[in-house]
């Protein structure tokens, strides 16, 4: 039986789009903790930081997750910011084996300039702030990962298939190592 797989990694990486491709190659529900967290505020992420600031939708991104240990037959995306506190890097873990979807950093740019969904990146020198933010979580994200998928040139459905690939080998291996 194919486990849980959670995804982590940069702002527009493609998280949610390939776990959706995921879960309808898998049969696994998609869950999304972006969407978990908008939809118990009603409030979009750009109001919640505007209202609670980033520490307040930190919380509530480490109780959604908290709320997930235990549930079987999902594929998890997660927001980019989640590995940033130990508790949350545990906790994955507890929900399934992690995957770091990886992609170079001017495709990752090029996406997530086409919204303003990501507070974040709201500031002067957007680009300046995005090569911060990558630079710092870059080794957290590695630390964090049971395994790692470079999709920069991968389609998304390619790259589901990759993930979906990965997650079984990496499961009978654990499997053969009694973990
Ligand atoms: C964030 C990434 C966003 C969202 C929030 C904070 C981050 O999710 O959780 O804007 O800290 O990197 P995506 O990775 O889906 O863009």
């Amino acid at each position: 039986m194919l486990p849980n797989i959670v995804l982590i990694g940069f702002m527009g990486c493609g998280k949610s789009s390939v776990g959706r491709r995921i879960a309808s190659l898998t049969g696994h529900r998609f869950v999304d903790t972006d969407e978990l967290i908008v939809t118990r505020a009603g409030m979009s992420i750009p109001q919640i930081f505007a209202a609670e600031g980033e520490p307040g939708f930190r919380d509530r991104e480490s109780a959604e997750l908290r709320e997930l240990v235990g549930v079987g037959g999902v594929v998890l995306a997660t927001g980019g910011g989640i590995v940033l506190r130990e508790e949350n890097r545990e906790t994955l873990r507890r929900i399934g084996p992690v995957i770091w979807l990886h992609a170079e950093p001017g495709l990752l740019f090029e996406r997530v300039s086409r919204n303003r969904k990501r507070p974040l990146l709201h500031t002067e020198d957007p680009r300046a702030t995005f090569d911060a933010l990558l630079a710092a979580r870059l080794p957290i994200y590695e630390a964090a990962a049971d395994l790692q998928i470079d999709s920069t040139r991968l389609s998304h459905d390619e790259a589901a298939q990759a993930v979906v690939e990965e997650a079984r080998n990496f499961c009978g291996r654990a499997s053969q190592d009694g973990v």
